[in-house]
């Protein structure tokens, strides 16, 4: 078991380069088992989340070679297979090879995706799709198999404007016969990543980034290229850190069309943000002013950091509101911040921030991976040592976390710890 030690309350100060957005690059690679041939992805981060997804891949009969920051993925021999449980329970995005797959081989079988747990997380609105296009799914002890003769374009709803609804249903309308509109889609900017990467293998879709998108189908995808875009939450979360500690702390490589919500409530709470191009300068600031965030699809502000800015709201002098309206369970880190001095009320999806509280080092979890991000940002304005648990959360989704750190002035580390069987 792995742990994130974290000493408190050091400046940073210095460049922190941001990888390739996780949320992308878990959707780009079963998007590249559509193609025939070979594809190219550039900016992969280097995160568990990436190798999990190559372990599916090599399943499949594809060969991967992953280095400096570029994946290969070379379909020449790809074969169809089940993707277990083992793997699929690693990560969320397993799902993603649900659409790909079927579009491929007519034929998906798949066991239900882990992820966090930050609420139910039904899969409904990618299944009620591929049945649209007309696939059949049987579902048995947790394993799903969707089959087809022949996909078929169709108009479909979403009830809700799900990002894995929209990807997944993207992918399996590649190839389909006809024409699929797909209403009220999700705008994420992973999602134009996926598609353009598509376009380059030849895919007709039209409307990424819009509520409204229509795919053409077409008989075959070839070669494809793609850079994965900035990652829009890990940069959010060190312009959170640099709010409270930065010393011209330099975050770079972003897209700041991207960060639009964040930025905007970031200078609402009266955080020093200097951008610049693809690179924002941020220095710790006093008498930050408190807000509400509320958190909605995009542009709207990403639940993906509410909960490490509500860390930042534990700063604020006064009262600040943080309401999650995506996921019932976005809250689990509150008991934790409060054990280190915070002083949150909890009411169903809403927490009651009342800053300005000092905050102190104290044993904590990582109870999924954005609250590790939320844990991560106490620790490192905490007086003395924190010490967080269950931190391979983090790990699938933020890049080399220690180097960053550290090379601004950060003061953490990993330990593994060897648990005895007696402990046990
Ligand atoms: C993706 C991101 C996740 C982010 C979320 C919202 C990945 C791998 N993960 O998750 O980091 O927090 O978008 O920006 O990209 N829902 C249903 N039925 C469905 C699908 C979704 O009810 O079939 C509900 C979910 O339970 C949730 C809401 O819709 O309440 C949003 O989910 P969705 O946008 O699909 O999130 P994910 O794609 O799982």
């Amino acid at each position: 078991m792995k742990k994130l030690i974290i000493e408190g309350k050091h400046e940073l100060s210095g460049r922190i380069k941001i990888g390739g957005a996780k949320n992308s690059v878990v959707a780009l690679i079963p998007a590249a088992v559509l193609s025939d041939g070979i594809c190219t992805i550039y900016n992969v981060p280097d995160i568990s989340d990436v190798h999990r997804l190559i372990e599916m891949l090599e399943l499949l009969n594809v060969k991967v070679t992953f280095k400096d920051e570029t994946l290969i993925i070379d379909n020449t021999n790809a074969k169809n297979n089940e993707i277990p449980s083992n793997l699929a329970e690693k990560l969320r995005a397993s799902y993603y090879f649900m659409g790909s797959l079927l579009a491929k081989y007519n034929h998906a079988e798949i066991s239900y995706p882990g992820g966090c747990s930050i609420g139910a997380r039904p899969i409904d609105l990618h299944i009620g799709g591929f049945e649209k296009l007309g696939a059949k799914t049987s579902i048995k002890d947790n394993n799903y198999t969707i089959k087809t003769n022949n996909l078929k374009g169709a108009d479909i709803f979403l009830d809700f404007a799900s990002v894995g609804a929209t990807i997944n249903l993207i992918l399996a309308a590649t190839k389909a016969k006809g024409t699929t509109r797909i209403y009220n889609a999700a705008k994420e900017p992973e999602i134009v990543n996926v598609a353009s990467f598509l376009t380059t293998m030849g895919a007709k879709i039209y409307g990424v980034g819009t509520s409204e998108i229509t795919i053409e189908g077409v008989e075959k995808l070839g070669d494809g290229i793609v850079e994965v875009i900035p990652d829009r939450i890990e940069a959010g979360t060190y312009l959170i850190i640099g709010s409270l500690l930065g010393k011209d702390l330099v975050i770079e490589g972003i897209i700041k069309e991207h960060l639009g919500s964040v930025i905007t409530k970031l200078n609402e709470i009266g955080c020093k943000l200097k951008i610049n191009g693809s690179t924002i300068t941020v220095n710790k600031c006093d008498n930050l002013k408190p807000v509400k965030v509320k958190t909605l699809v995009y542009p709207g502000f990403p639940t993906d950091l509410g909960q490490p800015i509500s860390t930042l709201l534990t700063q604020c002098e006064g009262v600040s509101l943080f309401e999650e309206t995506i996921y019932e369970n976005r809250m689990r880190h509150i008991p934790h911040l409060n054990a280190m001095g915070a002083n949150i009320k909890l009411d169903d999806k809403t927490a009651t921030i009342k800053g300005k509280t000092n905050l102190t080092g104290k044993k904590v979890e990582a109870t999924d991976l954005r609250a590790g991000a939320a844990m991560l940002v106490a620790g490192m304005i905490a007086e003395g040592t924190t010490v967080i648990s269950n931190i391979e959360h983090i790990l699938r989704g933020y890049e080399n976390i220690v180097d960053k750190l550290s090379k601004v002035g950060g003061k953490v580390k990993i330990v593994e710890e060897i648990i005895s069987i007696a402990n046990k």
